[in-house]
């Protein structure tokens, strides 16, 4: 990689310090150019902490600044799309928050503005930096084929963690917006496939805000593979737990850091990867650096625009059957019936 990108992060409230600890601790990568916030006092304390140049409170006034190439993407999520798409018009490649959109359309006008705009759009899933993580992603064939992933996040929040929470419209709902991007798309990368059919429910269990906050889902693919995912923002402890059944055996994976097959330690927590997500976690470090690959065109780990609107489909189709109590069937996934091992 030759060239210094030059960064704006947009959006300094919670994950943002991570993001803004990956770009200021690469300066062979990045060089942190702006910290935009509509609160201007984020803003400043960000670019004092982490070193940047300028601190604006309008991303239209970051967009238009010929040293930032790229942004980071730190927004509520109903304002992903419609700022990454202003992002993408002015030529600023784009490293957006998890979930990519509030729904796969927006995500397709995402990535056909990246293309008209000739430049890079990735999707921020953190968790695929994860070394377990990318462990499985390189070592899975070795375990057989799989049958069945189950997946648990279940975290406990006694209120609002930010003031959008509080409202249907700008989380997306809730747990399943906010973290079943996480989830969903260590599925979509263990099964690549999309899923046949989904059934979901869920619940809100908690007035302090708006969406639901307890859901669980199923989840049907080709070759007769099953995955049950749980979210819950009512569980305490923490439980960050996926267990994958392969033909020879099984996997499983805690807290996303630590990896055992047959009950054979694989991958140990790493000491460099004890801080929590939200405190300059070094995943995001790892994350930034396949974002930054990725603009010099040169082989990544990056989440892609294409990765990511499959993921916002699969989205799309749970909050379909939450909404309507039925099971949807993702249009033109291949079908059982289709499949060389379908049952008979
Ligand atoms: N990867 C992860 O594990 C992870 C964890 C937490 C949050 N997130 C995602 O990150 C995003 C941000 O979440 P958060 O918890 O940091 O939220 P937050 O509310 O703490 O931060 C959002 C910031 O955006 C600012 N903002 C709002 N509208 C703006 C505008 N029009 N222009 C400029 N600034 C504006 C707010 O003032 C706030 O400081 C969400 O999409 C969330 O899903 C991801």
């Amino acid at each position: 990689m030759s060239r210094v990108t030059g960064i704006a992060v947009i959006g300094c409230g919670r994950i943002s310090r991570s993001h803004l600890a990956a770009v200021s601790s690469q300066p062979e990568l990045a060089r942190l150019i702006a910290t935009v916030d509509s609160d201007i006092g984020l803003a400043l304390d960000a670019a004092k902490r982490y070193g940047a140049q300028v601190a604006l409170d309008s991303v239209t006034d970051a967009l238009a600044r010929d040293d930032v190439d790229a942004v980071v993407i730190c927004l509520p999520n109903h304002l992903h799309a419609p700022v990454a798409i202003e992002a993408a018009r002015a030529g600023k490649h784009v490293l957006v928050e998890k979930p990519m959109a509030d729904n796969a359309a927006d995500a397709r006008r995402m990535a056909e503005a990246a293309r008209e705009g000739q430049v890079v759009l990735a999707v921020a899933q953190c968790r695929r930096h994860f070394r377990a993580i990318r462990y499985l992603a390189e070592h899975h064939a070795q375990f057989g084929r799989l049958i069945s992933a189950q997946v648990s996040l279940g975290v406990y929040w006694a209120e609002a963690q930010a003031a959008w929470w509080r409202e249907a419209d700008k989380a997306s709902g809730l747990v399943v917006a906010l973290n079943g991007p996480h989830v969903l798309d260590f599925v979509q990368m263990v099964m690549g496939d999309d899923p046949l059919r989904v059934h979901a429910e869920a619940v809100r269990r908690n007035d302090f805000w708006a969406g639901e906050d307890e859901a669980m889902m199923l989840l049907a693919y080709p070759h007769k593979r099953l995955a049950s995912v749980h979210l819950s923002f009512n569980q305490k402890p923490v439980e960050n737990r996926k267990v994958l059944v392969f033909e020879r055996g099984t996997a499983v994976i805690d807290n996303d850091t630590q990896l055992t097959f047959n009950g054979e330690m694989l991958v140990r927590q790493g000491d460099d990867e004890q801080r929590h997500y939200l405190d300059e976690a070094v995943e995001f470090q790892r994350q930034f650096r396949e974002f930054a690959l990725a603009i010099a065109g040169e082989p990544n780990h990056s989440v892609s625009a294409e990765e990511g609107i499959r993921l916002m489909r699969t989205l799309d189709a749970v909050h379909e059957a939450m909404r309507s109590g039925r099971t949807v069937e993702l249009e033109g996934a291949v079908k059982d019936t289709e499949s060389a091992d379908a049952v008979p």
